[in-house]
């Protein structure tokens, strides 16, 4: 099995690029497969899940080329030249792609079943399933997970729907089936989520309304081609903003070209509120996605409960959270999180027993965790730690390293490649200490 071995390091610093937006480009790769005309995306994230995505659109029919890693060209079919696979569509590890491709597919004239591994075999469905069958839609799982099977060639209707949790794949899912339905769909959300769908749906032309927590779409004639430079993932950069944080030289890490799409940097607003010093410089827009460099410096931080309007705008760097907040001066409470139970792990399971075995004094809660922070200095023992195949806990635990008394072996981190190819050497090149083993 692969594995990371991290040695504490003294300090990062130097100036970094991480790779594009994964939630970005899953989206460029479904929008622009049903426009009109040829899409140019530069700055795709060349990672398996949105890998899986691109070879989806592929058997869907729609010519990508690829003139480098990071830049595909796709051949949009229209709204209605997407044909069937003839076989399943495997999503991999990627729940955003089974979830958007569950809306889209719902819509065609065809069948489609969808399949991924064991992790994505095993988490629930029926989120999806629920509005998309009020649509008139056909889409069956299995006990509320996949195989998701989509029965084509039904007639789908507008919906005005009330999201039992903020979730942006499930708002995505059901805008995209709503692109084909008859009359305006309505999807209101008990909480902020990401917003990228909305943004690059208005950016292709089609008519989409947002009014607070409320989000309205008009079914368009058709969408137009985009051309994008996809910005860097802030879930990616947020490993190294709490890296510079925990150990970043005098003049500081400095992270380029970072998405600062609001609904996502929920982080910046709780590390901030922690003593965190993180600086925003050049704010810019690309396409209809605003970015800007961060500058990091080492900080002295300190507990804090984390308010629970930012949980949903930070769900995918609470495992990083909690790496920070041992680090931090006193408790760290994050509460109202129980949707970490049903990531790629169970992230409140998983951290929890990393911190264990890092000798983190902390309470795993069924909907957060409680964490002591031991504040300047090591806050991590060293020792070995289960990724449980989860991505983010794996670069978590592996930033840990900056402030442990010995090594951190982590195990089972080839899913890194799901949304951070090249993770360990960028992670080098600003001074970490990480390197590949067989475990
Ligand atoms: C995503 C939405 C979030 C997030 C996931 C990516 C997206 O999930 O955790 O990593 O691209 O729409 P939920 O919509 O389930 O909150």
């Amino acid at each position: 099995m692969h594995g990371f071995e991290a040695h504490p390091a003294v300090r990062v610093s130097g100036s970094m690029v991480v790779p594009g937006d994964k939630s970005i480009s899953h989206r460029a790769l479904m929008l622009s497969g049903i426009a009109e005309g040829i899409s140019d995306i530069d700055g795709f994230l060349a990672s398996e899940d949105c890998l899986a995505s691109l070879a989806a659109m592929r058997a869907l029919g729609v010519r990508i080329e690829r003139p480098s890693p990071t830049r595909i060209l796709i051949h949009g079919v229209g709204l209605h030249g997407l044909r069937g696979a003839g076989r399943p569509l495997d999503m991999g590890n990627a729940g955003t792609a089974m979830r958007l491709f569950t809306g889209l597919l719902s819509a065609q004239a065809f069948d489609s079943q969808l399949i991924g591994d064991a992790s994505l075999m095993k988490r629930p469905m029926e989120r999806v399933a629920k509005p998309l069958r009020e649509m008139g839609a056909d889409v069956r799982t299995h006990h509320g997970t996949p195989p998701v099977d989509i029965g084509g060639a039904r007639h789908l209707h507008g919906i005005d729907y009330q999201m039992p949790v903020a979730s942006a794949q499930v708002k995505s899912a059901i805008l995209l089936a709503s692109l084909y339905g008859e009359g305006t769909t309505s999807v209101t959300a008990p909480g902020v989520s990401r917003d990228h769908s909305e943004r690059m749906l208005k950016s292709c032309g089609v008519r989409v309304l947002s009014e607070g927590l409320r989000t309205t779409l008009y079914p368009p004639q058709c969408l137009i081609a985009q051309t994008l430079t996809v910005p860097g993932d802030f879930s990616s950069a947020a490993f190294f903003v709490v890296a510079g944080l925990l150990a970043g030289a005098s003049e500081g890490l400095l992270i380029r070209n970072v998405g600062l799409n609001p609904t996502r940097t929920g982080l910046l607003d709780i590390l901030r509120s922690m003593g965190g010093k993180i600086e925003v410089l050049n704010p810019r827009e690309s396409g209809a996605e605003p970015l800007a460099d961060l500058l990091v410096r080492h900080s002295s931080l300190k507990g804090v409960r984390v308010s629970q309007d930012l949980i949903s705008l930070a769900i995918d760097e609470l495992p990083v959270l909690f790496i920070a907040a041992a680090c931090a001066e006193g408790e760290t409470w994050v509460t109202g999180a129980e949707e970490l139970r049903v990531k790629e792990s169970d992230r409140i399971a998983a951290m929890s027993s990393g911190l264990t075995a890092l000798s983190v004094a902390h309470e795993p809660l069924p909907d957060g965790m409680r964490i002591e922070g031991r504040g300047e200095g090591n806050a991590f023992s060293g020792g070995h730690v289960d990724s449980f195949g989860d991505h983010r806990i794996a670069m978590s635990f592996a930033i840990a390293s900056l402030r442990a008394a010995a090594p951190i072996t982590i195990k089972d981190v080839a899913n890194v490649a799901t949304s951070f190819p090249g993770f360990v050497s960028l992670a080098h090149s600003v001074g970490l200490a990480i390197r590949d083993t067989a475990w």
